[in-house]
């Protein structure tokens, strides 16, 4: 197949939710239909449990698995599906935004009994900032949920896009019996099927018709087509344009866990979602049909194996052909590379692969060379844009605890925050190392794999800081008498840029209000 072909065929996509939203049921589902797995059950959740703060098994358990399950590759009706996965866990939520740099749409699955949750409404902010478009999948309609109409309208107002129901629930709750098809005009019935691909019991575009009545009753289909003659009224028809500028939100209803409405999904997401789209990066658009290799790092996995010091970097391929064993040019580093082993990942099965096109994402092992953002290119510098760093919103000194392992300490941290697992960031006096993160539980794994990865010991000393933010002014007189007087809150971060630790919302909106003409913004320029 030519290169062209090969483009229009991928679809790079993540899934995303909520915690126990049904994420990993529906993947599971749609590897199902794909063929890449045979039974349910093959896809462990990769989430970490509520209860699991400090279970350090389980944040093992969590990277192994989500090593296997962080792109799954599948071939569905002529298409080549990468899916990518992101971790639920709201902790880890800065590595789900960096995935989303390398989809081209995601498909947001909503619980119907709890509607829109905080997750939801994060992750959809990020969906809006890089205008990726959305694809919606309303789960667990066999519960007792909320009204279809209401669901609707909450996404709207809570998430602020535009909603077309693309299919409607016949029945919910325990009378949940399929989906009616608003394009394709027919209602098809399901058997529900937990553990295999769903069984269709019926496929009809007569609503009059007998076998219909004795399965779903009447009731149900006067219900249906009431809803009917109200959708045209209250929601938008499909407009693929306003869907692929991320507008307007297709809606699929269904239950993953009983195969309703998924193959209604996954057949649509199919014909609509986007390929491969142009990158922006700051020296030019990138397009996929470009003759030449480009690809960029989102994603990186270190110590697979702690008997070899390797790590995975995850790339995205934005244009060309990448080749086995040709000889790439990493831009931030200014020197060639080739990679003898590249990747892809077929359900839990790593293979070595000769060639990728954009929209793949390939594992590239790796020594230390590769950082969350670089770019390999076939000689040109690209630096591609990416999701902003995010200000943490803990932030603990983190002491050497054992000064003979001095050394594996520093590579430790700084190692894992590359990684993307927290911020670093260093006081110029005194050289104190503080760590930011998001959530608590990084500062467990950050202990945990600092001992068992790298021999060394931490202890983490809480802060009286409640935020830390970026800053900068065109005032330069301003700017420097700031940071003479503030010079004890002030940290550097890994790409050197200066960031202000302020003790609480008043101390910020105090130092505002003392420089005027000083910026302090709670995301860092953009970086991957
Ligand atoms: P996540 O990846 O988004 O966190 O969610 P996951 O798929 O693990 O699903 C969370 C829980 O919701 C699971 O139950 C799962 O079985 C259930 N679930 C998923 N889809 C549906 C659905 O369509 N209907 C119903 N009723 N439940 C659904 P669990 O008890 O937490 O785990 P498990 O023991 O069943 O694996």
């Amino acid at each position: 197949m030519d290169i062209k072909t090969e483009i229009k065929r991928r679809r790079t996509f993540a899934i995303i939710s909520h915690p126990d939203a049904g994420k990993t049921t529906l993947t599971e589902k749609l590897l199902l239909m794909g063929g890449a797995i045979q039974v349910a059950g093959a896809v462990k959740s990769n989430k970490i449990r509520k209860t699991a703060t400090s279970d350090f098994l389980e944040i093992e358990r969590q990277r192994g698995i989500s090593v296997a399950t962080s792109v799954m590759t599948l071939d569905y009706k002529g298409k080549r599906v990468n899916i990518l996965d992101t971790p639920g866990h709201k902790d880890f939520a800065e590595d789900t935004y960096r995935t989303l740099t390398a989809v081209d749409s995601v498909v947001l699955v909503i619980d119907s009994v709890k509607g829109v949750e905080e997750q939801t409404r994060r992750l959809m902010e990020v969906c809006r900032m890089r205008a990726i478009p959305v694809m919606v999948f309303i789960n667990k309609m066999d519960r007792e949920g909320k009204d279809p109409f209401d669901l609707l309208s909450e996404l709207e107002e809570e998430l602020k896009i535009a909603t077309c129901p693309f299919t409607w629930p016949i029945g919910e709750g325990s009378r949940f019996k399929g989906v009616y098809h608003l394009y394709r005009k027919d209602v098809r019935l399901y058997d529900p099927q937990k553990t295999l691909k769903s069984t269709e019991l019926l496929n009809t575009k007569d609503l009059n018709n007998i076998e219909l009545r004795r399965i779903v009753g009447q009731d149900l289909i006067n219900k249906l087509k009431e809803d009917l003659e109200l959708i045209p009224g209250l929601f938008e028809s499909f407009n693929h344009s306003l869907y692929r500028e991320a507008y307007l939100a297709p809606v699929f209803f269904g239950s993953a866990l009983n195969s309703f409405g998924v193959p209604e999904l996954f057949d649509s997401f199919i014909e609509i979602a986007p390929g491969p789209a142009a990158l922006k990066t700051a020296e030019r658009l990138v397009q996929p049909e470009e003759e030449k290799f480009s690809g960029f790092v989102f994603k990186i996995h270190a110590n697979l194996d702690p008997n070899h010091r390797n790590r995975m970097a995850f790339l995205r391929i934005s244009s060309g052909r990448f080749e086995r064993n040709k000889i790439y040019y990493h831009c931030r580093l200014d020197k060639n590379m080739r990679f003898s082993a590249p990747a892809t990942f077929m359900a839990n099965n790593k293979s070595t692969i000769d060639e990728a096109y954009p929209g793949d994402v390939i594992g590239l092992y790796d020594n230390g060379n590769l950082k969350i953002g670089d770019a390999l290119t076939e000689g040109e510098i690209l630096t591609f844009k990416g999701i902003p760093n995010f200000a943490p919103e803990i932030l603990k000194e983190v002491i050497n605890a054992d000064p003979m392992k001095a050394k594996q300490f520093e590579k430790g941290l700084s190692q894992l925050t590359d990684e993307g697992l927290a911020q670093l960031f260093v006081q110029e006096q005194g050289k104190r190392k503080i760590i930011g993160t998001v959530g608590e539980l990084q500062f467990d794994v950050i202990q945990f794999r600092l001992e068992k990865e790298y021999g060394a010991k931490c202890r983490f000393q809480l802060l009286p800081y409640a935020k830390a933010c970026w800053f900068g002014s065109d005032n330069r007189a301003q700017l420097e008498e700031f940071i003479k007087r503030k010079a004890a809150h002030i940290v550097f971060d890994k790409n050197n840029q200066a960031v202000f630790m302020a003790e609480s919302d008043w101390m910020l909106n105090n130092s505002r209000e003392t420089f005027p003409d000083i910026r302090f913004t709670m995301s860092s320029e953009f970086n991957i």
